[in-house]
């Protein structure tokens, strides 16, 4: 049975991959971790980790004879635009930190997500490939390049078995979203169910891939468990569930909140970094390679958001 670590499990996705990874692997097989000493909401086994202390983090692998990780701790896109440095140092330190203490103690394998950050302007911006050019032009996507190629990497020169997704921007009601271009998607939720207007930073025609927070745990699960023969890729799977724009978002929730109202501050910066990344990925190696599969489309998405949230 796996024995595994989570980094950076106090965020947005780690508080719901606890939990989906310890449905499937049990409590005490599920050692999640995050910079917080206080973690009301790990419910189960958790390690005060800052990535950058190798010492620390050696020492949780080994006591917990950790055998997968599952590495979250990052700074996201707009974040990373205001403290680039910082970006650097947590995405890029921290995640060759991760690799390494992996290969020399005994961790078999490692999942590190990658986003649509890892695109830019020169990518083609619609059915984005697979393969194709990624010259990003913020810190956060700079990093996941260069973390992708860790991976690979990785794999290439220790038999280390990494592997990743390039998600997009996550929907989920349980924990906030961390500073990232795609966090209206999650706002305008809470706006809408309050019965107030939402003030949005990004253009009403903006497009962005989108998905579902229960699509994108299933997806690190999966992934991880497919077998290795299987795949030809391995590393940076474009997935992806949803493409929409805040105004065919907007629309689909007055379906259900018909007062609701949204107006626009466009953010310069966010509205840039938007505009250089995929109005939609192609992500047929996934469905291809494990069997990628999203349950969730924005009309159902929208649905369940609504009835959580209230
Ligand atoms: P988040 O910002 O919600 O959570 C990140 C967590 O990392 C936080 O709890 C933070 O305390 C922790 N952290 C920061 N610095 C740390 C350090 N030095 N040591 C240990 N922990 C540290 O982010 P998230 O949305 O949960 O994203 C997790 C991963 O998924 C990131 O790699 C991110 O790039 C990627 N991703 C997220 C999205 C998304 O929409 N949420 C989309 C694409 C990719
Ligand atoms: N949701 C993330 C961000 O906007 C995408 O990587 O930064």
């Amino acid at each position: 049975m796996q024995k595994i670590l989570v980094t950076g499990a106090l965020g947005q996705i780690g508080v719901e991959l606890i939990d989906a990874l310890r449905k499937t692997y049990g409590k005490n097989h599920v050692i999640a971790s995050d910079l917080r000493a206080d973690a009301e909401n790990a419910y189960g086994p958790y390690e005060q980790l800052d990535v950058l202390d190798t010492q620390k983090l050696t020492e949780v692998i080994k006591e917990h004879k950790i055998t997968r990780i599952y590495h979250l701790a990052a700074l996201l896109s707009a974040v990373g635009e205001h403290h680039p440095l910082k970006a650097w140092d947590v995405n890029m330190t921290g995640t060759l930190n991760v690799y390494e203490a992996a290969r020399h103690h005994g961790v078999e394998s490692v999942f590190v997500p990658s986003s649509i950050g890892a695109f830019g302007a020169s990518t083609p911006l619609d059915q984005t490939p697979q393969d194709t050019i990624q010259r990003p032009s913020t810190m956060y996507g700079i990093t996941k390049v260069a973390g992708e190629l860790l991976g690979d990497y990785y794999a290439n020169k220790f038999g280390l078995d990494c592997r990743g997704l390039r998600f997009p921007g996550l929907i989920s009601y349980l924990a906030p979203p961390g500073g990232g271009t795609t966090d209206y998607a999650v706002e305008i939720f809470h706006y809408a169910v309050k019965g107030q207007p939402y003030t949005c930073y990004l253009r009403p025609d903006t497009s962005l891939d989108m998905m579902y927070m229960p699509d994108a745990l299933q997806a690190c699960i999966q992934l991880m468990e497919a077998p290795a023969d299987q795949l030809i890729h391995r590393n940076a799977f474009n997935v992806t569930a949803m493409q929409f724009t805040p105004e065919q978002l907007t629309a689909e929730i007055q379906k259900h909140v018909p007062d609701f109202t949204i107006n626009y501050e466009v953010d310069p910066i966010r509205q840039s970094i938007a505009d250089s990344w995929p109005n939609s990925m192609d992500d047929s190696a996934a469905r291809q390679e494990w069997g990628w599969s999203p349950e969730y489309d924005l009309s159902k998405m929208v649905a369940e958001m609504l009835k959580h949230l209230r």
